[in-house]
C-alpha cells in the first residue's frame, strides 16, 4: 500500500466548477442503496474551458452517468480510488449519475449508515463522497432538493434537510417525502434520516416574527427525555437573536438522536443530528454535568446556522473559523445561564489539562493547520478550545461593543460565502481600528507560550515593577517561535488593606482592574503611586492561553484565595497552593519518606469552610483538588503512582482534619426538593458531594452509610452516580457489589446508563480494574462498534491512570488490541482512542518503553490514514 499523502494549504486553488442546484433521490435499501444524483454545474468564468471535471467520490458503485441526458461513453471519463473525472465538459451542463451503496457495511459511520435500523447520514468532513460523485469541498455551496424513498412500514419517517415539500405512495408498499433547502449550503452541511421515529414538537417566533416549529426526534422509548434539550434550543434561539441579533431562517429546525455517532452532534441545515448522549436527559438517567453538557451542545449546533453554515469555511484548514467563534459563542451562553465564574474554571481547567498537553505533544498543531493527511484528526481541542480562546481575546481586545460590530459585518459582508480566518479577523481590524497583524501568529504557531514573571516592590518610591518574559517552546515542524501579542489582565492586590489597589501606569490611571499587552520578548511594567506592597494577581479570568510562573510563596496563595477579587483568581490561587503541597508530597513519596500534610493547606481549606458564600458552586469547585492528569501536567516526568499517592493523601488528610465540617457541609445541602436543573440547586448538589467525597476517603463508617443511603435514596442521577462512583471507587468492595450490580440490572435496557455503569467500575483505582474492562468487553452491552460504548468502557479505564500506566504494560497492550480492531472497524475513532498512548515522552521508564513497543505494533498493521497520520507522528 502507498503511503498516505498529506495536504497543503498553500495548494488551495478555487474549485473549476460550481454546483448551483444539486438534485438527489435515494432509494434506501441496507445492502443496495440507490443514490441518483443530478448536479446542475457551471464552470468558473475565470477558468480556461479545457479544464477536466473532477469529482469525489469513495465506496462508491456506479450504474449510470450522463450530461445533458447523454450516456456518457466509457473512453469519456475516467474512475480511480478516491473519485471521477470526466475528461470534457460544457461551460454549464446537468450531470446525472447513479451509484450503489451499502448503509449497513458502513461501520466507520462516515456517509450513510444504519443506526439501530434507522437510516442517517455523517457527512463532515468528507463523508458526502461516500454518498454520491461530487465536489466534496466546502467553498462549493448549492441548493438541494431530495426525494428519500423507503418502506412505508419500516421508514415511516423520511428527513432530509429545509422544508418538505411534497410526499406521496408508491408501488410495493413505498414511501417518499421531497425536501427542499433554499440555502445554498456545502455538502458536508447536508443530511438524511429515515426511521421509525417519533417527535416532540413545540415553537418559537423569531424577533421579525417568524413562526418556526422546532422538532426533536428520537426512538419512542426516549420521547420523555427531550424536555431539556427543547428547552435549551429555545433558549439559545432567544439568546443568539439577544446576543448577536441572528435570527433563525428556515420554517422548520429539527433534531434527531442517533444512538452510533462519531462525535457530540453536527449542525447540518436545518437538520442537526445528536449522538443521543448529547441530548437526551432525564433526571433519573442524567446527571447535572450531563445537563448542562447537552445544554451547551445544542447551543453549539444552533449557533452553527450563522457561524459556520451561512457564512462557511472556504477550506478545511479554516475549521477554527467555525468551530472556534462558536465554541466562544457557546461558552458565552452557559455562562450566562449558569454560574458565570464556574463555567469559566471548569473551561479553563479541562483546557490546561488537555488543550495544554495536545499542544506540547507529538501531534501539536497551530489552530490553522497548513497540512494534514486526515482532516478527521484535526476535530482537535486546539482548533476548537484554543480557537474558542483566541477569539475570547479578540472580544475582549476589542471590546464587546465592537466586537459585536465586527461580527455584524462578518455576517452581513460575507453571508452565503466560504471564507477565511483572515476575513473574520479583518472585519474585527477594521471596525476597531487596531493592528491585528501580530495577532495572527496565534493562528499559525502551535505550542503554548510559557511567561516567566518577577514582580518587585519598591518601598521607597511606592512603585511595583513587572517583568515578564514570554517564550513558546518548540513544536514538530516549528523550531523558532516569534513573541505573540499576550493581553494579560491583572490587578494588584494590597497586602495590608486586601483590596485590588489603583493602578496608573506612564502616568495614566487604569483603575483596578486592567489589561497590559505583552508583545515583545521581554517586557517592564512600572506601576506608580501604589500605596502599600501588593501581591499581584496575574492572568485574571485566563486572559490569554498560556502558563504563567510567579514565584509565590504559600502564604501569597493562602492570601489570594481569601482577598482576590476575581473568582477565577482565587479559584486559581487555592489550586496553586495545592500544587505545592502536592509537589513536595510527589518528591517524599519518590524519595520514600514520611509524608507530612502542609498546614497551611487545610487551615487555608478551613477558612473556605467557615466563609459564608452566596456562590456555593464557586465554593465547590475551590474545595476541589486538582486532577491527577492536571497534575501530571505539571511535572517534567510523570511519575503515575507518585501523583496518585501524594494526591490521596492530600485528601484523607484533609478529610480527616475538616471531618466535622464537611460533615456539616454535607447535611446543610442536602435537600429533598423535586430534581430540576438549576444553577442554584446544581451548586447545592455538588458542594453536598464535594463534601460526600472527602467523608469517603476516610471511609469511616458514617462517610460509608451517607454514601449508600444517598444511593439507595434513588431521588437523581446526579446523587445516585456519585454514591455509586465512590463506593465503587472505596475498598469496600463488599458494600460496591451489590450496589452495582442492582444498578446494572435495573438500567439494562438504557444504553447511556449503561455507558456510566461501564465508566464507574473501570475507572476504580483497585487493581482489578484491567481484569473488569476485559470481562466487561463481552456483556452483551458493550460493543466496539458503538463509539460511546467506546469511550464509556475503553476511552474512560486509560484516564484511570495507575491502572492504565501498569507496570506490566497490559494496559497499553490492551489499548493497542483495541486499536487495532477499530482501525478497521471506525478509523476516526480508532486515531483518537490512541492518543494516551502518543504521549510516552512524558513518562518514565520502563514506561517510555512499553507505550513505545505497542506504538510499533500499531505501526506493523495496515493502517488506515487516521491511524497512520497518529502513529507516524508519535514515533516521529
Ligand atoms: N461540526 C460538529 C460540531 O462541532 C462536529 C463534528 C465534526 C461532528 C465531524 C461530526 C463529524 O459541532
Ligand atoms: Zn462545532
Amino acid at each position: 500500500m502507498s503511503e498516505p499523502q498529506p495536504t497543503y494549504l498553500s495548494d488551495y486553488r478555487p474549485p473549476a466548477y460550481r454546483v448551483t442546484h444539486t438534485e438527489l433521490t435515494f432509494d434506501l435499501d441496507p445492502s443496495a442503496t440507490r443514490v441518483k444524483a443530478r448536479l446542475h454545474l457551471e464552470r468558473h468564468p475565470e477558468h480556461e474551458p479545457g479544464a477536466a471535471l473532477e469529482l469525489d467520490g469513495e465506496q462508491l458503485t456506479l450504474k449510470a452517468i450522463a450530461i445533458d441526458g447523454q450516456p456518457l461513453d466509457e473512453d469519456e471519463y475516467a474512475l480511480t480510488d478516491t473519485g471521477l473525472r470526466v475528461h470534457r465538459v460544457p461551460q454549464r451542463f446537468l450531470l446525472d449519475t447513479e451509484v450503489n451503496i451499502a448503509p449497513e457495511a458502513n461501520t466507520a459511520l462516515e456517509g450513510l449508515y444504519l443506526s439501530n435500523g434507522m437510516y442517517c447520514t455523517q457527512c463532515e468532513a468528507e463523508g458526502f463522497r461516500r454518498i454520491t460523485y461530487y465536489p466534496d469541498r466546502p467553498d462549493v455551496m448549492a441548493t438541494f432538493s431530495t426525494t428519500v424513498i423507503g418502506d412505508a412500514v419500516q421508514l415511516p419517517i423520511l428527513l432530509s434537510n429545509g422544508n418538505p415539500v411534497e410526499r406521496g405512495e408508491l408501488p410495493g408498499g413505498r414511501h417518499f417525502v421531497t425536501w427542499d433547502d433554499p440555502h445554498p449550503k456545502p455538502s458536508y452541511l447536508f443530511a438524511l434520516v429515515a426511521g421509525d421515529l417519533k417527535k416532540v414538537e413545540d415553537g418559537f417566533t423569531t424577533m421579525s416574527g417568524r413562526d418556526v416549529t422546532l422538532q426533536i426526534w428520537v426512538e419512542e422509548e426516549n420521547l420523555d427525555k427531550t424536555d431539556h434539550a427543547m428547552a435549551s434550543l429555545k433558549r439559545a434561539m432567544q439568546w443568539d437573536e439577544e446576543t448577536y441579533a441572528r435570527e433563525y431562517d428556515l420554517d422548520l429546525f429539527m433534531i434527531v438522536a442517533v444512538n452510533d455517532f462519531n462525535m457530540g452532534a453536527m449542525e447540518n441545515k436545518g437538520l442537526n443530528i445528536f449522538n443521543s448522549a448529547a441530548v437526551l436527559t432525564h433526571p433519573h438517567t442524567a446527571t447535572d454535568a450531563a445537563f448542562q453538557q447537552v445544554e451547551g451542545i445544542v447551543a453549539h449546533e444552533y449557533f452553527h446556522n450563522w457561524s459556520g453554515n451561512r457564512v462557511t469555511c472556504r477550506d478545511w484548514f479554516q475549521l477554527s473559523l467555525k468551530e472556534g467563534f462558536t465554541v466562544f459563542r457557546d461558552q458565552c451562553f452557559s455562562a450566562d445561564t449558569n454560574s458565570a465564574p464556574v463555567k469559566r474554571i471548569q473551561d479553563v481547567s479541562f483546557f490546561r489539562t488537555a488543550q495544554f498537553a495536545e499542544d506540547a505533544g507529538p501531534t501539536a498543531h497551530p489552530i490553522r493547520p497548513d497540512h494534514y493527511i486526515e482532516i478527521t484528526n484535526f476535530y482537535t481541542l486546539t482548533i476548537y478550545e484554543k480557537g474558542a480562546q483566541v477569539v475570547r481575546m479578540l472580544s475582549n481586545l476589542l471590546g464587546w461593543e465592537a466586537f459585536r460590530r465586527g461580527s455584524d459585518l462578518y455576517f452581513e459582508r460575507y453571508d452565503g460565502q466560504a471564507v477565511t480566518i483572515e476575513d473574520f479577523v479583518g472585519c474585527m481590524a477594521e471596525v476597531s481600528g487596531l493592528d491585528l497583524s501580530q495577532f495572527m501568529r496565534w493562528y499559525s504557531q502551535a505550542g503554548t507560550p510559557e511567561i516567566d514573571t518577577q514582580g518587585e516592590y519598591d518601598y521607597a518610591k511606592c512603585e511595583y515593577r513587572l517583568v515578564l518574559r514570554q517564550r513558546t517552546p518548540a513544536t514538530p515542524g516549528q523550531p523558532d517561535k516569534l513573541p505573540l501579542h499576550i493581553p494579560l489582565r491583572l490587578g494588584l492586590v494590597g497586602t495590608k488593606s486586601g483590596r485590588d489597589l489603583p493602578l496608573t501606569l506612564d502616568g495614566e490611571s487604569l483603575g483596578s482592574d486592567t489589561v497590559i499587552h505583552l508583545r515583545e520578548e521581554e517586557q517592564e511594567f512600572v506601576f506608580t503611586d501604589v500605596s502599600e506592597a501588593p501581591v499581584p494577581s496575574l492572568l485574571r479570568g485566563f486572559s490569554a492561553p498560556v502558563k504563567l510562573r510567579f514565584p509565590y510563596g504559600r502564604e501569597d496563595l493562602a492570601f489570594l484565595l481569601q482577598h482576590d477579587s476575581d473568582d477565577f483568581n482565587r479559584w486559581d490561587a487555592g489550586q496553586r497552593l495545592a500544587m505545592l503541597a502536592l509537589e513536595d508530597l510527589i518528591a517524599a513519596h519518590r524519595n520514600g519518606v514520611e509524608k507530612v500534610m502542609d498546614t497551611r493547606v487545610v487551615e487555608a481549606f478551613r477558612g473556605l469552610l467557615a466563609t459564608e458564600t452566596d456562590d456555593k458552586a464557586v465554593l465547590a469547585e475551590m474545595l476541589t483538588l486538582p486532577t491527577e492528569a492536571y497534575i501530571a501536567e505539571q511535572q517534567a516526568l510523570v511519575d503515575v503512582d507518585a501523583i496518585h499517592a501524594a494526591r490521596e493523601f492530600v485528601k484523607q488528610s484533609l478529610a480527616a482534619a475538616l471531618r466535622d465540617d464537611f460533615l456539616r457541609l454535607f447535611e446543610e445541602n442536602r435537600s429533598d426538593a423535586a430534581y430540576a436543573p438549576e444553577p442554584e440547586q446544581i451548586a447545592q448538589r455538588s458542594l453536598k458531594n464535594v463534601a460526600l467525597a472527602y467523608l469517603m476517603a476516610i471511609e469511616d463508617d458514617q462517610g460509608i452509610e451517607l454514601a449508600r443511603t444517598q444511593f439507595a435514596a434513588d431521588h437523581n442521577m446526579t446523587d445516585v452516580r456519585h454514591a455509586l462512583t465512590l463506593l465503587v471507587h472505596s475498598s469496600r468492595t463488599d458494600i460496591a457489589e451489590p450496589a452495582l450490580k442492582a444498578f446494572g440490572e435495573a438500567w439494562a435496557h438504557d444504553p447511556l446508563v449503561m455507558d456510566q455503569w461501564f465508566s464507574i467500575q473501570v475507572t476504580r483505582p483497585q487493581p482489578d480494574a484491567l481484569e473488569r474492562v476485559k470481562f466487561l468487553m463481552d456483556h452483551p452491552a458493550f460493543s466496539l462498534k458503538n463509539p460511546n460504548k467506546v469511550r464509556a468502557l475503553i476511552g474512560a479505564f486509560a484516564q484511570n491512570r495507575v491502572n492504565f500506566h501498569r507496570l506490566d504494560g497490559a494496559g497499553y497492550r490492551l489499548l493497542a488490541d483495541v486499536v487495532i480492531t477499530l482501525n478497521q472497524l471506525n478509523p476516526e475513532i480508532a486515531a483518537r482512542i490512541i492518543t494516551p498512548l502518543t504521549r510516552w515522552q512524558r513518562f518514565e521508564e520502563p514506561r517510555q518503553e512499553l507505550m513505545k513497543a505497542e506504538l510499533e505494533r500499531i505501526r506493523a498493521e495496515e493502517l488506515s490514514p487516521n491511524v497512520y497520520e497518529v502513529v507516524e507522528k508519535a514515533l516521529a
